[in-house]
């Protein structure tokens, strides 16, 4: 099968390689998808660039890509849950990517069933930002009626993570380009904050949870608007000694972690608020809840920013990283 292969890590970035590999085969728990659509994300940006090997540190050669949509071809001996043709989504296992591929044996609690008003395509935009958000709310505990503020919204994590906080009864309050203020409104902002020409500091206060997505810089501000006791959790900011411990390290690594992680605890600390770090993990199950929040008289809305064939795969990670995108960057991979 054809697959975009990293060959080495560049911290400068590098190009990938598509070319043919040996189609896998399935384990017991897992199942095998004829890709049609995967997504790419800044997240992909970063394995090439070697950012998260402390996180996932993952061998070279490497398939990449870490969502997609598919249809089921066959189940490994003990995977039950899905039937050959189905059409799934995911989020790939951190344990093993590889979306950017004709095929991918995937364990079978990663996947869910595609809700049946969304394209392939339209699917491919989901499994990845929506896990982020429903895993951050989840860590927040936050409840309806309670307010969010999601920094830098108007990206393509922002177009998952407001529809679902604003449809889990959450108040959002966003900031980001002015240019995309009508439609995250129409998303289910409440509060639109332009980051060119207003300071959020001074028009947010008292929040109750922040979804922060800009990292170390916006992190003093963002503890400002947070009330005293509030939850902050970061997409972007630097990983600590909880998160080592969530995901369950080793020593050397909860250590590591627990010390560069610090400065943020202390400045978290001062308000009695929490700070914490999360990498987005597959869980099929997750998914699945996706459609009950979103039925077929109240459905999500994806936006495309663009589709490529996997042979393009490089110029697409570069759209991804040049930024400034109006929705998702696609590779469109069954030509069928
Ligand atoms: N840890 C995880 O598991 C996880 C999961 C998902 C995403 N992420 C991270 O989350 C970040 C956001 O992802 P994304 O896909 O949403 O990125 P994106 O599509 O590039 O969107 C970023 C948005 O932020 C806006 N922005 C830039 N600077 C800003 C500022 N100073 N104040 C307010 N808004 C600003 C941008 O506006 P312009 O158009 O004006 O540039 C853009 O709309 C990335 O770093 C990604 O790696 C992490």
């Amino acid at each position: 099968m054809k697959a975009a292969v990293l060959d080495r890590y560049d911290k400068n970035g590098t190009t990938l390689v598509v070319k043919d590999v040996p189609t896998p085969e399935p384990g017991p728990h897992e199942v095998l998808v004829r890709i049609h659509t995967a997504a790419v994300n800044p997240l992909d940006n970063m394995i090439v660039r070697g950012e998260v090997r402390l996180i996932v540190p993952y061998r070279t050669p490497l398939v990449m890509g870490n969502e997609f949509s598919g249809t089921v071809v066959r189940a490994g001996a003990d995977a039950g849950r899905f039937k050959p043709g189905d059409r799934v989504y995911g989020r790939m296992p951190l344990a093993k990517i590889g979306a950017f591929a004709e095929y991918a044996a995937v364990d079978e609690s990663a996947l869910a069933h595609v809700p049946g008003y969304l394209s392939m395509e339209e699917a491919a935009c989901v499994p990845l930002t929506a896990l982020t958000a429903l895993q951050a709310i989840d860590l927040m505990e936050a409840q309806p009626g309670q307010t969010l503020f999601i920094s830098g919204g108007t990206g393509s994590l922002g177009a998952m993570a407001i529809p679902i906080a604003a449809r889990m009864g959450l108040i959002v309050a966003t900031n980001g380009s002015a240019r995309n203020e009508e439609r995250v409104r129409g998303l289910g902002a409440s509060t639109f904050i332009d980051y060119k020409t207003q300071l959020y500091v001074d028009e947010l206060h008292d929040v109750d949870c922040v979804l922060d997505t800009l990292g170390e810089r916006e992190l003093p501000d963002e503890f400002a608007v947070l009330k005293p006791g509030g939850h902050l959790v970061s997409l972007r900011g630097t990983p600590n000694g909880r998160f080592a411990k969530r995901e369950g390290f080793p020593l050397f690594k909860r250590a590591l972690f627990g010390l560069a992680g610090r400065k943020l605890d202390r400045m978290a600390a001062r308000k009695q608020q929490t700070y914490d770090f999360i990498f987005v993990h597959e869980d099929g199950a997750q998914l699945e809840h996706i459609a009950e929040l979103f039925p077929a008289e109240r459905p999500l809305a994806v936006s495309i920013d663009g589709t490529y064939a996997l042979d393009q795969v490089n110029d697409a990670l570069e759209r991804v990283r040049t930024g400034h995108s109006q929705g998702k960057t696609l590779l469109r991979i069954e030509q069928a």
